[in-house]
């Protein structure tokens, strides 16, 4: 795989980014850092290489991907006219982790990209190295998570080659992503509504405080009995998940450090390999075989930050039975319990 190094100078970068833009106009396909998780990025204009995205990604066609762009003078080729709400939207939040779903304007990007739909997600991330690899491009770049479908989306390079090494061209290697979960996916039912298809880096607080008259619309993430069909089709399929068996403890501190304690001392008289995902402030309360910390409870946007690599690391190291503490859905922790509800298949325990 030819790699763009993370430490290069500037100079140096700015020749790799070139170069990484060629393969892009060429339908090959280009993973890059952005500010939520790495990208796996083709031409959306281009059928052939977006094909190849569903391929390498092993991702269920009727899961649509994502389109980024570096211009808001790109919008007008992609969407038909779209509501003020969605212009407020932008001037507030972009660049940044929010994903407007607009109608699409009738051949403007393949069809595979929006798997069919009359509209596509649009978003302008929030990272030097996207935004020029895109200018650069002068494509419109349909990006879905840079992970083998099912798996925890990537925040390092070195997770992206541990997926798709081999069934891509290049990497883009930025370091470690800042958000560390996806984007907020929004779609825009009336004037006056934001519906939250998948909450992310931009909380449903900070769309509201932009918008104060506007009703905002996001279903818990650990509800238990959610009927309702997605409508954002990506959000039915098992996600993230860890190979382990994962659950999540959901309850008073002191509840949940009883509750996972008599499980790991069950476990002890078998042989199953157990972890832990707490908090810096209870990281010694446990004895598992891997304790592994989302950072300080005081600062959940460190939660989002390692989420991700904490579930990689119970696979690299053969962890088989996993307990996670759960937290408050407030902010960005809504964000970080719909990920964790996902990965753990809702298995959810109230304490
Ligand atoms: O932060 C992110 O959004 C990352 C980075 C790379 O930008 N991308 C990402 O893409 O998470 P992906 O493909 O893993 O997730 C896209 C989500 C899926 O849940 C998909 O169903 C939804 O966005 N989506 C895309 N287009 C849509 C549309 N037209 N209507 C409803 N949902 C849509
Ligand atoms: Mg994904």
């Amino acid at each position: 795989v030819w790699r763009v190094a993370e430490a290069a100078p500037a100079d140096a970068m700015a020749g790799q980014l070139e170069e990484a833009a060629a393969l892009l106009r060429e339908g090959e396909l280009v993973a890059f850092p952005t500010e939520t998780v790495y990208g796996l990025g083709a031409d959306a204009r281009n059928t052939k290489a977006v094909e190849g995205i569903f391929k390498a990604k092993g991702r269920p066609s009727d899961n649509p991907l994502i389109v980024h762009i570096a211009d808001e003078n790109q919008l007008a080729e992609l969407a038909l006219p779209y509501p003020e709400l969605a212009t407020r939207l932008m001037k507030e939040f972009w660049p940044g982790p929010l994903t407007i779903v607009l109608p699409v304007r009738t051949g403007a990007v393949s069809p595979l990209v929006t798997a069919g739909l009359a509209t596509v997600g649009i978003r302008m991330p929030d990272h030097p190295a996207a935004l020029a690899l895109i200018r650069q491009s002068g494509c419109p770049v349909a990006a879905p998570s840079a992970n083998r479908s099912g798996r925890p989306s990537p925040t390092l390079a070195a997770h992206v080659l541990e997926d798709l090494e081999g069934k891509i061209s290049g990497i883009v290697d930025g370091g470690a992503t800042g958000v560390g979960l996806e984007s907020t996916v929004i779609e825009l039912p009336d004037s006056n509504t934001i519906r939250i298809l998948r909450p992310g880096g931009i909380t449903a607080e900070q769309l509201q405080s932009a918008v104060p008259e506007a009703v905002i619309d996001a279903p818990a993430a650990a509800n238990p009995d959610v009927t309702e069909a997605p409508r954002s089709p990506g959000m039915k399929y098992t996600h993230y998940a860890p190979k382990g068996d994962l659950r999540i403890v959901l309850g008073e501190p002191a509840n949940a450090v009883r509750y996972i304690q008599e499980q790991l001392n069950h476990a002890k008289t078998t042989p199953v390999k157990t972890g832990v995902l707490t908090f810096d402030e209870r990281a010694a309360a446990y004895d598992a075989d891997l304790i592994l910390s989302y950072g300080s409870e005081l600062h959940p946007e460190q939660a989002a930050h390692n989420l991700y690599a904490a579930l990689r690391r119970f696979d690299s190291e053969g962890v088989q039975r996993i307990w996670a503490e759960g937290c408050s859905e407030e902010g960005i922790g809504l964000a970080l319990m719909n990920r964790l509800a996902k990965a753990a298949g809702h298995q959810i325990v109230r304490v």
